[in-house]
């Protein structure tokens, strides 16, 4: 990897890729783009930005010609809350979006990253310990166009030799930028909420157990697959990764310990809740470790603790 695009670059894992792989590769060789206008902050000609559409193949064809790009971290994607309200959204973007950046990786010989989800599996998934291998029958329109990304992922690396590679992601825990539209998102608007106003109504139920992560290991997940050795990998698209698995309740309790008269509520949205119950409670990431050496930093404990040093300051909440 030397010039690195990344699509969805203004999104909850992309605005803080871009500062990862910047650090790493230098400002100059990761061109962020997305669908939204920049930010007048993020206007810098260091650090370029251009505004791509992936459902306009041409508008990606023009970036990867103008900056000679040859990895494309491939994150623009309609989540799964939001693609139950609209399936229709849902299909065109995630999978006409990254067949245009297949076709264009494919010409331009770029390696592809693109993240997969817990969402790939279904109710007929092993819910603890899910295996890297399993059943994978999903009931989510998001969950099938991660499934689907990834046969067509793997279909690019064997008929092409394209270099794809993607992880299945659990829920993303992070301060800067928030999700949208996810099922496991309350695991974020909690801490806004515990920090602003010492309560919060959560939309999934007490014992809803779900694969989640911190966003720093996220980054070094996505960045280790792709910089990992290539004859290690038996997998491609997509491996099981995980950090930590807790319920609503086990992350009130963590929180309680720093925000002592915490309260936690809940009002079960039927279609959240059911979607989440159609995930796994734990992945089995045992080939990440095997392959490439994937490893977590943070847990429940350190993340909790991370999460609400870094809020304070951002949301300007000092110490008593
Ligand atoms: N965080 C995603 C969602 O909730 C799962 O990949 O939709």
């Amino acid at each position: 990897m030397k010039r690195i695009l990344i699509t969805g670059a203004l999104g909850q894992i992309g605005s803080e890729l871009i500062t990862f792989l910047r650090k790493r590769y230098g400002n100059e060789n990761v061109i962020a783009s997305d669908i939204k206008l920049i930010p007048e902050e993020m206007v810098d000609q260091n650090r370029p930005f251009e505004h791509i559409d992936c459902l306009d193949a041409q508008e990606i064809y023009s970036v990867i010609k103008k900056y000679k790009i040859d990895a494309i971290f491939h994150l623009a994607a309609v989540l799964s809350a939001t693609g139950e309200k609209n399936p229709q959204l849902a299909w065109k973007v995630n999978i006409n979006g990254l067949y245009n950046v297949l076709e264009i990786a494919r010409e331009y010989k770029c390696a592809v990253f693109t993240p997969s989800s817990i969402a790939a599996f279904g109710p007929s998934t092993p819910k603890d310990n899910t295996p890297q291998e399993t059943i994978q029958r999903p009931n989510t329109i998001y969950g099938l166009t991660k499934v689907t990304g990834e046969l067509l992922c793997d279909y690019y690396y064997s008929k092409y030799g394209v270099d794809t590679r993607g992880v299945r992601f659990p829920g993303i825990i992070s301060y800067t930028a928030l999700p949208g539209g996810g099922t496991t998102d309350y695991a974020v608007e909690i801490f806004y909420e515990a920090l602003r106003n010492k309560k919060y109504t959560c939309f999934l139920d007490k014992d809803t157990y779900l694969d989640m992560m911190y966003m720093p290991d996220g980054l070094k997940a996505a960045v280790n697959l792709m910089e990992a050795d290539p004859s290690r990998l038996k997998h491609r698209n997509a491996y099981n990764v995980t950090a930590e698995s807790f319920n609503p309740e086990q992350l009130a309790r963590e929180i309680k310990k720093y925000i002592l008269d915490f309260e936690m509520n809940y009002d079960v949205d039927p279609m959240r809740q059911a979607i989440a119950d159609s995930w796994p409670n734990r992945l089995d990431d045992s080939a990440a470790r095997e392959d490439w050496g994937w490893s977590p930093d943070y847990n429940l404990e350190a993340m909790t603790k991370d999460m609400i040093e870094k809020l304070k300051i951002k949301l300007n909440i000092a110490d008593k």
